[in-house]
């Protein structure tokens, strides 16, 4: 399933997600040991480094980097994401606990059509989403779209590990652990086995880094976080 492109990547991702929204959060905390907060407020910063007014998060799930984002003082109002109502309404419900209703607006929409004018933010995020995109290009080209010449895109995501000592250690752990985690916590062991395998298929840090490099964005870098097994990437818009 994780080689499938466009619609039926789509539809498979969109069933998948469907399925576990419910225990979404419980299963990033058990399976980054809670690591997945700091990253993403880590991501909220960096976008937002230097710059003033709204952002997106796109495929914004549960909302926690949309919410990450929202409590950046560089950020005036925010917009997370996703093409899932069940995802949507969980993050809402997250925003008003949290009381940043206010600055948040969470909402259903396709991150290969995002439905906003050129340049209508200081900065966009995504986190763990893209490697799901049923096209990973055309949703960067989208991000770099919405973004004003001079913000900043900033891509947290799985990474495939550079061959060696730790990716030997860490390939059962995420191909047996994870699937047994994803069983037993949200009865799902097909979307948990799915997880690992997507992060085989998906480029690795230095062809994403590429990627947003051809897609319109300069002083493009990354970093490893979670041992190697996560890349943060950003890169500013031309123009
Ligand atoms: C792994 S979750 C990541 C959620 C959140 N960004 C996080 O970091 O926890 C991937 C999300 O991408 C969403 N998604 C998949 N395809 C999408 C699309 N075409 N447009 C918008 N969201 C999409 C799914 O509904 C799901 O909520």
């Amino acid at each position: 399933m994780a080689e499938l492109q466009g619609a039926e990547k789509q539809k498979y991702v969109a069933d998948l997600f469907s399925r576990i929204s419910g225990r979404y959060d419980l299963m990033n905390d058990l399976m980054t040991l809670g690591m997945h907060r700091r990253w993403k407020r880590r991501t909220a910063a960096l976008a937002a480094r230097g710059l003033s007014g709204p952002a997106i998060d796109v495929s914004s799930g549960t909302g926690d980097l949309a919410l990450a984002l929202a409590r950046r003082p560089e950020v005036d109002r925010t917009v997370g994401l996703d093409l899932l109502q069940s995802m949507v309404s969980r993050a809402a419900a997250k925003a008003k606990a949290q009381g940043l209703s206010g600055s948040v607006t969470m909402m259903t929409g396709d991150a290969l059509s995002l439905p906003f004018a050129s340049g209508s933010f200081a900065c966009a995020t995504a986190g763990f989403s893209l490697r799901n995109m049923p096209d990973v290009g055309a949703a960067l080209a989208e991000m770099v779209r919405v973004v004003q010449p001079g913000g900043r895109v900033a891509i947290l995501e799985l990474s495939p590990m550079p061959k060696g000592l730790r990716s030997t250690m860490f390939r059962p752990l995420f191909h047996g652990l994870v699937p047994f985690i994803g069983r037993l916590v949200a009865g799902e062991r097909a979307a948990y086995s799915y997880l690992p395998k997507s992060v085989d298929h998906f480029l690795d840090a230095d062809r994403l880094a590429e990627l947003l490099s051809v897609s319109g964005l300069d002083e493009v870098g990354y970093r490893r976080l979670g041992f190697g097994t996560v890349a943060l990437h950003w890169g500013v818009k031309r123009g």
